[in-house]
């Protein structure tokens, strides 16, 4: 099985559901129910990873508080090798608190520790037990981004392969910069909002045409619609696997990580998109993203009742 190195965020959901209505200045509101989560991308991917059975250690910063020891501890429960996370007394760790309604969710981050990680974390002896380096979080991770592309280069270098989730920039600025960063990406994973932002297009399927660059694998991910991908100019769509959905969050996470567990075994891209849209909704059959994220076993079955 492949090793997967992780370059990432840690944060933790605060979930409030059951929320009447948003809270307004001034007022009380009462949730019916909260929930405490790892809630990161990273380590949601991280922790979709070691449930299918991928070998997962992970390279971050978070603060030496209860938040960062509670993401430690979960991310240590699923197996992911926390061996390279950094608990550092002079951070805090980053914190979203988010409030789950009937119809729609509201979500309010503080991002402590997350900008933290530069590439000078994620030294050359990191590689040497990876065959896989994965960062997500592009527009958050504000050290490390115009670093990425140099860490990239890195690990090709030292024989591994790499992919990226760019997730929405809340600047909503997007730029050029990561379309030259892509060069060095074998797999790209964004939502089909990103895509369409980065692209500067309308639609997913411009947005694949528009950032294919003869050799990344780019994989747009569509809600409960399902994902899709080009292969030889055509385009490759999966849908979504019927689940009985709950919570969203960090399906896109859960997504990545049964896309990359099979891609990293060498399926065919469409059986790829398969156990990403698996893995994404099971991830989503309760609250938070991690508690349901699917086993091999799981996945299979799933798969199999098509
Ligand atoms: N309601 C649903 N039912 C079944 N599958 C779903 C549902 N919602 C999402 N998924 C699965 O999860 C994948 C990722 O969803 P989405 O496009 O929302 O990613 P995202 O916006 O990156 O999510 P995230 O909030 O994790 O960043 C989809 O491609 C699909 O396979
Ligand atoms: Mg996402």
């Amino acid at each position: 099985m492949k090793r997967v190195v992780i370059a990432g965020e840690i944060n933790v959901d605060l979930i409030f559901s059951g929320v009447p209505e948003l809270p307004q200045f001034g007022h009380e509101t009462l949730a019916q129910s909260y929930l405490q989560c790892p809630g990161s991308s990273s380590m949601i991917l991280a922790m979709g990873l070691a449930r299918l059975g991928s070998p997962v250690r992970f390279i971050g910063r978070c603060g030496d508080d209860p938040f960062g020891r509670f993401c430690i501890a979960a991310l240590r429960d699923r197996d992911v090798d926390t061996s390279l996370i950094c608990a550092d007394a002079a951070l805090r760790t980053g914190v979203t608190v988010a409030m789950s309604a009937h119809a729609d969710r509201a979500l309010l981050t503080w991002s402590g520790a997350i900008a933290e990680l530069s590439a000078d974390d994620v030294s050359d002896a990191a590689f040497a037990h990876a065959d896989h380096l994965h960062v997500s979080s592009y527009y958050l991770q504000t050290k490390l981004r115009p670093q990425l592309g140099e860490l990239f280069v890195r690990a090709r270098a030292a024989g591994l392969s790499t992919s990226l989730d760019p997730g929405s920039d809340p600047e909503r600025r997007w730029g050029r910069e990561l379309i030259e960063v892509l060069r060095h990406v074998d797999v790209f994973l964004p939502n089909q909002s990103e895509a369409c932002a980065i692209a500067g297009v309308d639609t997913p399927e411009e947005a694949l045409r528009a950032l294919d660059n003869g050799t990344t694998r780019i994989v747009v991910k569509a809600g409960s619609r399902g994902a899709m991908t080009l292969e030889d100019g055509q385009l490759l769509f999966a849908p979504a696997s019927a689940v009985q959905a709950v919570d969203t969050t960090g399906a896109g996470d859960s997504f990545n990580s049964g896309f990359l567990h099979a891609w990293l075994q060498d399926l065919a891209p469409l059986d790829c998109l398969r156990w990403g849209n698996a893995c994404g909704a099971l991830s989503t059959r309760g609250i938070g993203g991690t508690a349901t994220q699917g086993t091999r076993e799981e996945v299979l079955a799933l798969l199999g009742a098509k």
